[in-house]
């Protein structure tokens, strides 16, 4: 039987994300400055294998080839990131102009070949100048962000009308600053609730900044690690515990964005730790954006847990489920729940999925092929749930899969593979797997197959 064609809205845009300091390498050229992660990278026991991103997929060097790929497989967006410290080798004072000029022509190329570039300005390569002065949990940390957002904005905003402030501020300050288990490396949940509140500021003042160098066609918006939370059981502690979980991963981003407030759950239980804010902050955090970015790959499952020092909750891996190789649960409704949650919570505002994706143990066969079905499975299913939720009046605009090519995967190194395209980490070769082929023809056809 012939399968029925899910058609999604013209010029919906369709493409990949990545983010420079897990493909670009190049680490010291062109003048960059130190990030946060070649310092974490270079302590011992921080990453699997002891692997960096020194050379990663040599994008600084093939990024020419990179564009006519995406150009062969029909992309209509590239979602990327700019590394600070490309641009500011020190974190703030001397502009390096070869930086700029890296990304100037990366753009240049992009829109030569019909692909709109989404530029997302923090993708966790803080240069490690700023966190010799304390990081996130240092409030002028959000005023140096603000000055080189203002610079890049001031050279690529008349060609980059998509800007992308942050990626994922709950990792950056959550896995960075207290589970340190991304760079910096930091224990210490203070300290996450102070950066949390930064990222945010940093994201208010980045709008204003790119909004003095803004063209008719500039939009502007952050993109958020957002999940459903599931209680474990229909217990009030398991389902009390999930809302505190909900109210760490969601609802601290998204309330003080689009309600100006953080909430009062969570403020309360955060006591003394909660974030210092001082007048006109969350006017600033709540500066009206143009979309919303959402990163899915997971629901949670939680429970209660006494032993969890500041949630009190855990989460549980559900039985009889699918998993990634990140161990990560296939739960595509999960995608649809959150899109329609937002929307129907937080006013109905435009949205992009910017990244969602999988691992999977892919393998380039005799044929020197990657047969990776169960990535196309998960693609397809996703999809159908996006379909779903721009059918129940969710504005959402694209869709970017994690990720255009196999890359450094943080603190598992190259040990995980996210890529439409399967990277080579000593030729440097490009396959594109069976997904990249299979998600040409969905691009083509604008619809996926149920
Ligand atoms: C997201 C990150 C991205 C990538 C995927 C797998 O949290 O934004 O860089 O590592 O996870």
């Amino acid at each position: 039987m012939a399968e029925k064609l899910l058609r999604f809205p013209k010029g919906f845009v369709w493409g990949a994300a990545t983010a420079s300091y897990q493909i670009e390498g190049g680490h010291d050229e062109g003048g960059k400055g130190e990030s946060i992660w070649d310092r974490f990278c270079r302590t011992p026991g921080k990453v699997l294998g002891g692997d960096t991103g020194d050379v990663a997929c040599d994008h600084y060097h093939l990024w020419k080839e990179d564009i006519k790929l995406m150009g062969r497989l029909g992309f209509k967006g590239y979602r990327f990131s700019v590394a600070w410290p490309r641009i500011f080798p020190e974190g703030k004072g001397r502009v390096n102009q070869v930086g700029l000029d890296f990304y100037d022509r990366l753009v240049d190329g992009l829109l030569k070949a019909g692909i709109t570039p989404f530029a997302t300005l923090y993708h966790w390569d803080l240069p490690q100048k700023l966190q010799d002065e304390g990081g996130w949990p240092n409030r002028d940390v959000a005023h140096y962000f603000r000055d080189y957002v203002a610079e890049v904005s001031k050279r690529l905003g008349d060609r980059v009308n998509q800007w992308i402030t942050h990626n994922e501020p709950w990792v950056a300050a959550f896995l960075g600053y207290a589970m340190g288990i991304h760079a910096p490396g930091v224990k210490d949940p203070g300290a996450a609730l102070k950066a949390s509140h930064h990222l945010l500021l940093s994201h208010g003042e980045a709008l204003k900044a790119i909004r003095e160098n803004r063209s008719k066609k500039t939009k502007v918006g952050i993109t958020l690690n957002l999940a459903p939370i599931h209680p474990a059981s229909d217990s009030d502690e398991d389902k009390m515990a999930a809302r505190r979980f909900d109210g760490q991963l969601n609802r601290w981003f998204l309330d003080p964005i689009f309600k100006g407030s953080y909430p009062e759950d969570m403020i309360a239980l955060y006591g003394e730790a909660a974030p210092q804010v001082q007048s006109g902050d969350m006017e600033l955090i709540s500066t009206e954006i143009d979309f919303l970015g959402v990163n899915y790959y997971f629901r949670s499952v939680v429970k209660h847990d006494p032993q969890d020092q500041y949630l009190q909750a855990s989460s549980i891996k559900p039985e009889g489920r699918q998993y990634t190789e990140m161990g990560w649960e296939i739960y595509p409704e999960g995608l649809y729940e959150i899109l329609k949650r937002v929307h129907d919570d937080y006013g109905a505002p435009t949205m992009y999925v910017t990244e969602n994706g999988a691992a999977f143990a892919d393998m380039i066969d005799e044929k020197g092929k990657v047969d990776d079905q169960k990535r196309v499975d998960y693609l397809r299913e996703h999809f159908i749930q996006v379909r779903r939720a721009i059918k129940d009046g969710v504005d959402l605009k694209g869709y970017f899969v994690w990720s255009l090519m196999d890359n450094f995967e943080w603190a598992y190194g190259y040990s995980r593979r996210f890529g439409i395209v399967h990277v080579d980490y000593i030729s440097e070769k490009r396959t594109v797997k069976k997904s990249g082929s299979w998600y040409k023809k969905v691009i083509e056809e604008n619809g996926v197959g149920e």
